[in-house]
């Protein structure tokens, strides 16, 4: 099944029920989305030191890849964590090794992937052959964080390019601290959570103490290649972030990058979605919290979690919805959703 956005939002369809609930979709998008997109690995402080190795697995439930990030004299590499001999995981926790060596039969290789050596190999031929190493994915370090791809249909720097000139004027004056990471299940496929982050067109309707804080008359939404920024202009006497924009006060930047990295800047720090597929009608949300120094983030967490549960309970009223044999496809308010125009018009793109 192919699906088609029209690019003018004044004409353009959402995408239809079926891309929620169709199994096969789902599946497609594994290949055609998730391993083609930079995706979060870990905290970069999980491999600070030479000779440090994380394994992880890349977004579990889902693609289940089994990685491992090391670290050769601050050199980090991703790569597969499985043995290129029979399949064994390599690595099963966090340890310091200056090489990889395989508890099955006993290969080993470097911290780059190479083979180095196979007990009892000697009579084999053609061997080691460019499969015996171990697969090396791209990998990327962007504010004490790893991202990943497998096979990236964009450059990194594309997906981030459009925040930086904000973080850095953010980050000249704080330097991050990761405080804080909580897990959401939600019964829900995961894009309609991430098309509901990227319109702030519910933000009156859905969630009341956060329409305080914002001027949802000047909500601002501006698209990029691979992601979107909204702006959430402060109204007069809530706490702003340290920069201003069209010499207006923040109240929060909300990034995201596509397909389902969310990068939340509030006044006290950073906020880090990931959302993670498991089935078509269940997600996992991981936010991740980073705290200025000597901010007061209880507060603000209880606040975040209070929007966080308010979404959830639309998101998985929706999910009711969207498989309804009478819900065929919807349209699009035109200045209020032009995120979600822009990412349904992506997963068309890509699949
Ligand atoms: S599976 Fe690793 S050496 Fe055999
Ligand atoms: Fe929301």
């Amino acid at each position: 099944m192919k699906f088609e956005i029209n690019k003018n939002i004044t004409e353009a369809h959402t995408l239809p029920g079926s891309f929620y609930t169709d199994a096969a979709i789902f599946e497609k998008s594994k290949t055609d989305i998730f391993l083609k997109t930079w995706q979060f690995a870990s905290l970069t402080q999980a491999a600070q030191l030479h000779g440090s190795n994380k394994p992880f697995t890349l977004l579990p439930g889902f693609l289940d890849e089994p990685l491992l990030i090391t670290n050769q004299n601050n050199q980090h590499q991703c790569l597969s964590n499985v043995c290129t001999h029979r399949g064994k995981i390599l690595v099963e926790n966090a340890c310091m090794q200056n090489h990889i060596r395989c508890r099955y039969h006993g290969r080993k290789f470097d911290l780059n992937g190479n083979m180095l050596s196979m007990p009892e190999f000697e009579d084999v031929k053609n061997f080691p052959a460019p499969t015996d190493h171990l697969t090396q994915l791209q990998l990327k370090q962007w504010l004490q964080m790893f991202f990943v791809a497998a096979t990236p249909a964009m450059d990194f720097e594309v997906c981030i390019d459009p925040i930086r000139p904000f973080i850095k004027q953010l980050s000249t004056d704080y330097i991050y601290q990761p405080t804080l990471s909580r897990d959401y299940l939600v019964q829900a496929h995961w894009a309609l959570y991430c098309e509901n982050y990227l319109e702030g067109f519910h933000i009156p309707f859905v969630h009341h103490d956060l329409n305080k804080t914002l001027d949802y008359s000047s909500y601002h939404t501006q698209c990029f290649k691979y992601s979107s920024l909204q702006i959430g202009y402060a109204q007069s006497g809530y706490p702003t972030l340290p920069i201003q924009h069209n010499e207006k006060s923040i109240a929060a930047l909300y990034y995201w990058m596509f397909p389902n990295t969310m990068l939340n800047f509030y006044p006290w720090g950073l906020s880090v979605n990931v959302v993670k597929p498991i089935t078509p009608h269940l997600t996992r949300v991981s936010f991740i919290c980073f705290a200025y120094p000597n901010a007061d983030v209880s507060g603000q967490i209880n606040a975040l979690d209070k929007v966080e549960r308010e979404d959830e309970a639309i998101v998985e009223s929706v999910q009711k919805g969207i498989g309804s044999r009478f819900y065929k496809h919807g349209r699009y308010a035109t200045k209020r959703e032009t995120g979600t125009h822009h990412f349904h018009g992506l997963i068309a793109e890509f699949l």
